[in-house]
């Protein structure tokens, strides 16, 4: 088996420079489907507009439907108007759309990857892509296998000399630690970990990235963000939807598989990771996962009492009746599957030594936020509201969305003659401070695949550590003591239980 290895990109070297995307060709497997049409094809489109991309970048769907290239550019452009961050010009359109063709085949057909192969020769000549190529993974997770296979059956995993072939895998990359083992074996068949890029869309979230600047390049966090100073973190990640038709995928996924092995933890190790030596891909990514290693695994014994699970019966959202999530299409009317979920975890290594953290995710809840509290520990009220039982914390408060900021609660003398004090808010806002709209994450990440830059992209042993985490909780639902599931109307903050879980330590959830 032979693999193709890829040269750094001198011109970008991890985070701290601007991405510089190369002309190349990108194949997208899985094109007619929802991630096409809802955030690629808008992201690249956002980017053209932007003038973020090369004019030669050229797009090559993949799908078994037959479709001509101008039926494909068709429906793309109806989409893309419904789902872009910006209007669609007609005008960019027109020259954007030019520079995307479909190609029809079987996943499974060895032939389609060698006309393939031979497509992108004469588009490389017609379109000056160079000889780059950056494979999509968008299809169902069943089809990965079969793609990887035939491509490098047909050469296209090992690039020309000078040029580049890189794979983005969405996810879900696995649904435990042995498939994701298993699949990275699979990806390693054919193309190098420096070839891989395993996406996980919240790391492109302005914000998310932010969470790197704000603790390194301020002087004033880094010194009181860890046990002495910091009470406990809270993580949250409210939905207003609920499965939205993915049911058979939600099915054997549930909101831990979801969101939490990915997304959760990704924003868990920003939050608690060390300094990295410098913005490298690498440096930042050894970081992170040392949080995940340090994750403590949970006993079998402490899963009832440290993890809430729950699902939705029906209720209203914005005063709309909507169903339980039992009552869906396509979902088994006894189904078992979460979700809500709710955990208290810990790291255990020298910054986070006893400090709780709790993280919450759940579908069909009242509003749909994501946000990190960092809550930190009590002043000693001798001086001030000594007569008070309230004693409110300083939290730092991380947006990430919507309304994407910054806010630090602290307290503030009363205007008056008496000295009383209460909690007041420094806030800082992206959209009035810089006066401009963020990309959306899978622009940037799209940018940083054909910049050559996987910073924002998780690496092998982040996935493997995550859901070796995951499968210790997965395990202890589906064993013969399985804690029973709880239920929560649409509509509201999720199970009691997931109160109980903080107000069993004296705390309580931040009001979203
Ligand atoms: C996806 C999950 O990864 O993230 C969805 O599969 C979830 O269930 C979505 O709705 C949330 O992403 P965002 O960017 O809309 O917050």
């Amino acid at each position: 088996m032979t693999k193709a290895t890829e040269q750094t990109n001198p011109l970008r070297e991890g985070l701290s420079t601007r991405a510089v995307p190369q002309p190349c060709a990108i194949v997208i497997f899985g094109a007619t489907g929802d991630l096409t049409h809802r955030k690629l094809i808008p992201a690249l489109y956002n980017l053209a507009a932007d003038g973020e991309l090369p004019p030669a970048v050229t797009v090559i769907g993949f799908a078994r439907r037959p479709k001509s290239d101008d039926d494909f550019r068709k429906e793309l452009a109806e989409t893309t108007k419904q789902f872009s961050r910006q209007d669609v010009r007609e005008d960019i359109w027109k020259t954007f759309s030019q520079s995307h063709f479909y190609h029809q085949s079987e996943f499974e057909d060895e032939s389609g990857y060698q006309s393939l192969a031979k497509r992108l020769d004469k588009i490389d000549e017609e379109r000056g892509t160079r000889g780059n190529r950056l494979f999509y993974f968008a299809a169902a997770p069943e089809q990965f296998e079969p793609i990887l296979k035939n491509l490098e059956a047909a050469g296209l995993n090992k690039a020309k000399e000078g040029s580049w072939a890189r794979v983005i895998i969405e996810k879900p990359f696995g649904r435990d630690l042995a498939s994701a083992q298993e699949l990275n074996r699979v990806v390693f068949g054919a193309f190098a970990e420096n070839q891989t890029y395993r996406i996980d869309h919240f790391l492109g979230k302005e914000t998310a990235q932010n969470i790197l600047v704000l603790r390194f390049a301020n002087a004033i966090f880094e010194p009181i963000w860890n046990a002495r100073y910091i009470d406990h973190v809270q993580i949250t990640a409210a939905e207003t939807l609920g499965v939205e038709g993915r049911a058979g995928y939600y099915e054997t996924a549930g909101a831990l598989r979801d969101m939490v092995q990915n997304h959760l933890l990704q924003l868990l190790c920003l939050v608690a990771m060390e300094a990295p030596t410098d913005l490298s891909a690498d440096s930042i990514r050894d970081e992170k996962v040392k949080v995940v290693r340090s994750l403590h695994h949970y006993r079998a014994d402490e899963i009832a009492e440290l993890v809430v699970r729950g699902q939705y019966i029906r209720g209203a959202i914005n005063a709309k009746n909507v169903p339980g999530y039992r009552e869906e299409e396509k979902v088994d009317p006894k189904s078992e599957t979460e979700t809500y979920g709710a955990l208290r975890l810990r790291i255990d290594n020298w910054r986070w030594s006893e400090v709780p953290i709790y993280l919450r995710v759940g579908k069909r809840l009242p509003k749909s936020a994501t946000e990190i509290s960092v809550h930190f520990k009590k002043a000693p009220m001798v001086l001030f509201n000594r007569d008070s039982t309230e004693h409110d914390q300083n939290v730092l408060v991380i947006r990430i969305q919507p309304d994407e900021g910054i806010s630090l609660r602290m307290m503030a003398k009363i205007p008056g003659t008496s000295l009383r004090i209460e909690p007041v808010k420094m806030d800082f806002h992206y959209g009035t401070s810089f006066g401009k709209a963020s990309p959306e994450a899978y622009e940037r990440l799209l940018l940083d695949a054909m910049s050559g830059d996987a910073t924002l992209f998780a690496r092998r042993d982040e996935v493997e550590e995550a859901w070796a985490f995951i499968d210790t909780i997965e395990q202890a639902w589906t064993g013969k003591d399985a804690p029973p599931l709880t239920f929560y109307p649409a509509g509201s903050w999720g199970p009691e239980e997931a109160d109980e879980l903080l107000a069993r330590d004296g705390r309580a959830w931040r009001r979203l």
